[in-house]
C-alpha cells in the first residue's frame, strides 16, 4: 500500500510539467505558447493548504489548462517580516498541484522575475494603503507588482484569488480593470476548517494552544453574521460585539467597508464585508467575510 503511494508520487511528480530553473521565464513562455483553449492561472506562494487546493481546482473545472506558480514575492514582505521563514514546501507542493488539476507549475528563482532599477506598481494611495496596507505599507505595491508580472507571464483567460485576502482582489480586481487588462479576475469563497478558522499557510507558525486562540478571529465574524440575522445592522453595535469575543486578542483592527473598502456606518446586505487582523502571540492573520 505504501509502496504503491510511493509509485504514484513519482508518477505525478514526473507528470507535472514543473519549470523552476533562471530560464524559467523563457521555458515558461514557450510552455504558454504551445497551449491551446483557455487557461487558469492561480498564482500562489506555495506551502500549499485545502483553500489553495480549492482554487486550483476551480480553474481547472472552469478551463482547458491550468497553470499554477509557487513565488514567495520579496517585495510584498515588509523588512522584519517573516520572507525568510516562509514555510516552502516544494516536492509536497508539486504532488498537491498535480492532483488537484495543475497542467504546468512555475516555480522562478527570484532573478528571474526581479531586475535591477525596474518600474513597480503603486497601490492606490487610499484604498491601497488603510486596513492590510496601514498595517503593512508597501504591502500592496509589491502584490500588484508580482501580480501584474505573472499575468504578463502567463497570459491567462482567467486568474483566480481567494476571497480570504479581501483587500488584494478588491486592488487586483482594480488594476485588471484600470489597466485594461484581458484576464477575468475570479473570486474563489474562503476555506475554513470544521471549527471555523480560515486556512492560511501562516498557521503552521500556531502551537496547539494558539490555534484554540486564533478560532476568536472565525467567531467574531460569526457572531456578527448571527447579529445580522437578528436584523441589526449598525456598525458601532457589530464592531463592538466583534470586539469583545476577540479580546484579549491584540486587534490590528475591526472594519466595516462597502466593497471598495470605503468604512459604512450600516451593513448594506450584498454590499458590505468585514474585516478583521488580529495577532496570536506573534502571528497575526486576518478574516473577513462579505455579508
Ligand atoms: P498565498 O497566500 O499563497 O495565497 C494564494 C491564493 O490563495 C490567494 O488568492 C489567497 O487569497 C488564496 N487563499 C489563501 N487562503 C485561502 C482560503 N482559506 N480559502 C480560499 N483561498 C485562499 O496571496 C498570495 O499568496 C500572494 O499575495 C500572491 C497573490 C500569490 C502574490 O504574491
Amino acid at each position: 500500500m505504501v509502496q504503491w503511494r510511493r509509485v504514484f508520487a513519482i508518477i505525478a511528480v514526473k507528470a507535472l510539467k514543473a519549470v523552476r530553473s533562471v530560464e524559467s521565464v523563457a521555458e515558461l513562455l514557450a510552455a504558454r505558447s504551445e497551449m491551446s483553449g483557455s487557461v487558469g492561472f492561480v498564482p500562489t506562494m506555495g506551502a500549499l493548504h485545502a483553500g489553495h487546493m480549492s482554487l486550483i481546482r476551480q480553474a481547472h473545472e472552469e478551463n482547458d489548462q491550468v497553470i499554477v506558480s509557487i513565488f514567495v514575492n520579496p517585495t510584498q514582505f515588509l523588512p522584519g517580516e517573516d520572507f525568510e521563514r516562509y514555510p516552502r514546501k516544494e516536492q509536497a507542493d508539486r504532488l498537491l498541484c498535480k492532483s488537484a488539476g495543475c497542467d504546468l507549475l512555475f516555480l522562478p528563482p527570484i532573478e528571474a522575475i526581479y531586475g535591477a532599477d525596474e518600474p513597480v506598481v503603486k497601490a492606490p494611495a487610499v484604498s491601497g494603503y488603510i486596513l492590510e496596507g496601514h498595517e503593512r505599507p508597501g504591502h500592496f505595491d509589491g502584490v500588484l507588482t508580482v501580480v501584474l508580472k505573472l499575468l504578463g507571464l502567463t497570459r491567462p483567460t482567467r486568474a483566480y484569488f481567494g476571497k480570504k485576502d479581501a483587500q488584494q482582489l478588491i486592488l487586483i480586481r482594480q488594476m485588471a480593470d484600470r489597466f485594461f487588462l484581458p484576464t477575468e479576475i475570479i473570486a474563489a469563497e474562503t476555506l475554513r476548517q470544521k471549527d471555523g478558522l480560515a486556512l492560511s499557510s501562516r498557521n503552521e507558525y500556531l502551537s496547539d494552544t494558539q490555534r484554540t486562540e486564533a478560532l476568536k478571529i472565525s467567531q467574531s465574524l460569526f457572531e456578527a453574521s448571527r447579529l445580522i440575522k437578528q436584523g441589526r445592522s449598525e456598525s458601532a453595535a457589530i464592531e463592538a460585539a466583534m470586539r469583545q469575543v476577540l479580546a484579549p486578542l491584540a486587534i490590528d483592527y475591526v472594519a466595516i467597508t462597502d466593497r471598495a473598502l470605503r468604512p459604512i456606518d450600516a451593513i448594506v446586505k450584498g454590499e458590505s464585508l468585514i474585516l478583521v487582523a488580529a495577532r496570536v502571540g506573534g502571528v497575526r492573520l486576518i478574516d473577513n467575510m462579505w455579508v
